[in-house]
C-alpha cells in the first residue's frame, strides 16, 4: 500500500544512523515483515515509534517473555455475564486495524507462540484463529516488526531459521560519537559539551567489554545521566548512579569504571 503522507508535527525524535528509515518505509509499503537486531538501549523501540508516526499507523507493542502464549497474542474466549465472548489479542487487533505490531525481545517467546506469526509473514498475510475458525486478512498498513538483542548468550533460545527467513533484518548499533552526543543533548537537555563528555566516557567503558564487562553502557544510560546533570546533579555522581552502577555488581569492574570517570571528570 502507499505510505500515507507524514502527519504534521515532529513526532518521536529519532536520529537515523544509516538508511534504516528508507528501508523500513519500503518494507512497510511492500508488506514485508521487519526484524531489528541490536544491543539494548540502542534505539530500536524509538525507531519503531518514529516509523509508526511517519507512516501514520497505530502502534501496538507486545513485550515477549517465556510465558507468552499464542492466545495472549491472538485472543481468547472470556466469560462475561454467563456468556462466552471472544476477545481479540493485540496481534489480531493490529491485523484488523492495519496497525504496526511490534514484538519486543521476540526470542524470549516460545516456539509454539512464534509460529502463529508465520502465515502473516508470507504472501498470504492472514491470521488464522483456530478457536473461532476465522481467517483474518491483514488490513492495508499492517506490518509485523520484531526486535531482539543478539548479544545475549542464549543456549537454547534462538529464532529458528524457518522464522528468521521470513523477515528483512536491519542491524542497529550505538550511533557514532557525534550522532550519539546529539541524541544525548536533545533527549536530556544537557549542554553539548557535557553530552560529548558522556559519549567519550561511554566509548572507554564499551572498550571494557574485553575485560569482562558483559553489559556495556547504552545510549539510554547516557540519556539518563544527562537528565540528572540537567537537573543539577553533579556530573561525576550522575555517571556513577546512571551509567556505572547499573552495569555490574562486580567490585573489580565497578572500581575500574569509577577510575575512568575520575580520570575524565576531575
Ligand atoms: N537514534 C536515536 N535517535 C533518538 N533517540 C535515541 C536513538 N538511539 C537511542 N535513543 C535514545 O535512547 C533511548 C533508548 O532507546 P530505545 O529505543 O528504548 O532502545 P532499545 O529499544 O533498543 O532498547 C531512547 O529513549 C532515546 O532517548
Ligand atoms: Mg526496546
Amino acid at each position: 500500500m502507499e505510505a500515507r503522507a507524514r502527519p504534521a508535527g515532529d513526532g518521536p525524535y529519532y536520529l537515523p544512523t544509516g538508511n534504516e528509515v528508507e528501508i523500513a518505509g519500503q518494507c512497510h509499503a511492500r508488506g514485508l515483515a521487519l526484524m531489528l537486531k541490536g544491543p539494548t538501549g540502542c534505539g530500536k523501540t524509538r525507531f519503531v515509534e518514529h516509523m509508526a508516526w511517519r507512516l501514520g499507523r497505530p502502534l501496538i507493542t507486545v513485550s515477549c517473555h517465556d510465558d507468552l502464549t499464542a492466545s495472549d497474542l491472538v485472543g481468547r474466549f472470556l466469560i462475561r455475564h454467563d456468556q462466552t465472548v471472544w476477545q481479540d489479542g493485540p496481534l489480531t487487533r493490529a491485523v484488523r486495524e492495519g496497525a504496526i505490531c511490534y514484538l519486543d525481545e521476540v526470542v524470549e517467546a516460545r516456539q509454539d507462540t512464534i509460529v502463529v506469526l508465520h502465515p502473516l509473514t508470507d504472501y498470504r498475510r492472514v491470521l488464522p484463529i483456530d478457536r473461532t475458525g476465522e481467517l483474518v486478512e491483514a488490513a492495508p498498513g499492517f506490518q509485523l516488526v520484531v526486535s531482539y538483542n543478539p548479544g545475549y548468550q542464549r543456549m537454547l533460545k534462538d529464532l529458528k531459521p524457518s522464522t528468521r527467513q521470513r523477515f528483512v533484518a536491519i542491524a542497529l548499533d550505538f550511533p557514532g560519537p557525534a550522532a550519539e552526543a546529539a541524541i544525548v543533548a536533545s533527549e536530556s537537555g544537557v549542554e553539548r559539551g557535557t553530552a560529548v563528555a558522556l559519549v567519550e566516557l561511554a566509548g572507554r567503558l564499551r572498550a571494557l567489554r574485553d575485560r569482562g564487562l558483559a553489559e556495556v553502557p547504552s545510549t539510554r544510560l547516557l540519556v539518563a545521566a544527562g537528565r540528572l546533570v540537567a537537573s543539577g546533579i553533579d556530573v561525576r555522581q550522575a555517571c556513577d548512579v546512571a551509567v556505572i552502577a547499573p552495569l555490574s555488581d562486580d567490585p573489580t569492574l565497578l572500581g575500574a569504571m569509577r577510575e575512568l570517570v575520575e580520570a575524565m571528570v576531575p
